[in-house]
């Protein structure tokens, strides 16, 4: 059966108030063929529904052959991500309906290599983030590889790093990022703003080998301050703002206002307390 450009429209089909019947026109990625090709399928969609909910329709009762990448359904795992109507989003957390459009298009994230069809490959994405050592930096060794007590923190202090430890690795702003787009070694806003997180946590030591980790072209200075990262992500996370907040710390390190942090110390771990109400667990049993 030839593949290229086919229209197929769902069995599943039956018209009900707040239901509407689209068009989607998939962009698949060939790794056989090495070539693109689009497959349209017409489904009816009821209110609700999400783009990952119809491509788990069209897998299940239209064709087989599609892939795409997911796993949670809800906006946690970050493996759905796609560009949905020319934007990158999460398959799972896009309304069909709020999209307003009796056409959609679906392709595969921008600035990814690709596996087949819809699915992208991360590994250069994590090569990134596992460049900027995305764990505390600590001088106490001991401590840290044989914890026996707890970093101290407080709410205040979380406050400053908090709406950065909200990022679920989807890589949309990634995909949405200009200067990813002409430059396959710029490290990208995730990897970016993930440094920032770990350099506003009162625990982490490492302010200064982070900055002069990122104090480059491939860098923070690759940024063209588009803001397009901040726009697309899913989880109200900015980008943009952590690699200007970024270079701050860099002028400032340049003015030699910056050393050494010193982390906030260990504390005894705090104990626990079973709210009123909550039954006690089951004793172990293996
Ligand atoms: S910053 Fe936002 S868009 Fe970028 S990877 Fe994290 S959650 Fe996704
Ligand atoms: S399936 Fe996990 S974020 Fe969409």
């Amino acid at each position: 059966m030839a593949w290229r450009n086919v229209s197929h429209v769902s069995r599943v089909i039956f018209m009900k108030k707040d239901s509407k019947i689209i068009t989607f026109k998939i962009k698949r990625w060939d790794p056989g063929k090495g070539d693109w090709r689009i497959s349209t399928y017409t489904v009816t969609i009821r209110k609700g529904m999400t783009i990952l909910d119809a491509l788990v329709h069209i897998k299940e009762t239209i064709d087989h052959t599609l892939s795409y990448r997911a796993s949670c359904r809800m906006g946690i795992c970050g493996s759905c991500g796609m560009t949905i109507n020319g934007k990158p989003r999460l398959a799972c957390e896009t309304q069909i309906l709020e999209l307003k459009s009796n056409t959609i298009s679906i392709e595969p994230l921008k600035n990814f290599d690709l596996i087949k069809d819809l699915a992208t490959d991360f590994s250069l994405f994590f090569e990134k983030q596992t460049k900027i050592r995305p764990y505390l930096i600590r001088s106490d060794e001991d401590e840290y590889w044989n914890p026996s007590r707890e970093y101290k923190q407080t709410p205040t202090e979380r406050l400053l790093y908090e709406q950065f430890s909200n990022c679920i690795t989807c890589g949309l702003c990634y995909a949405a990022c200009p200067t990813n787009a002409t430059n396959i070694n710029y490290l990208g806003p995730q990897a970016l703003m993930n440094t920032y997180r770990f350099i506003a946590d009162s625990r982490d030591e490492g302010t200064l080998e982070r900055i002069e980790l990122v104090d480059a072209v491939d860098g923070i200075w690759g940024c063209h301050l588009s803001g397009a990262c901040s726009d697309v992500c899913p989880k109200g996370v900015d980008p943009a703002l952590a690699i200007q907040l970024l270079r701050g710390l860099v002028a400032a390190k340049a003015l030699r206002r910056i050393k050494h942090k010193k982390a906030t110390g260990v504390v005894p771990p705090s104990e626990a307390k079973r709210r009123k109400g909550i039954p006690e667990p089951p004793p172990f049993n293996v």
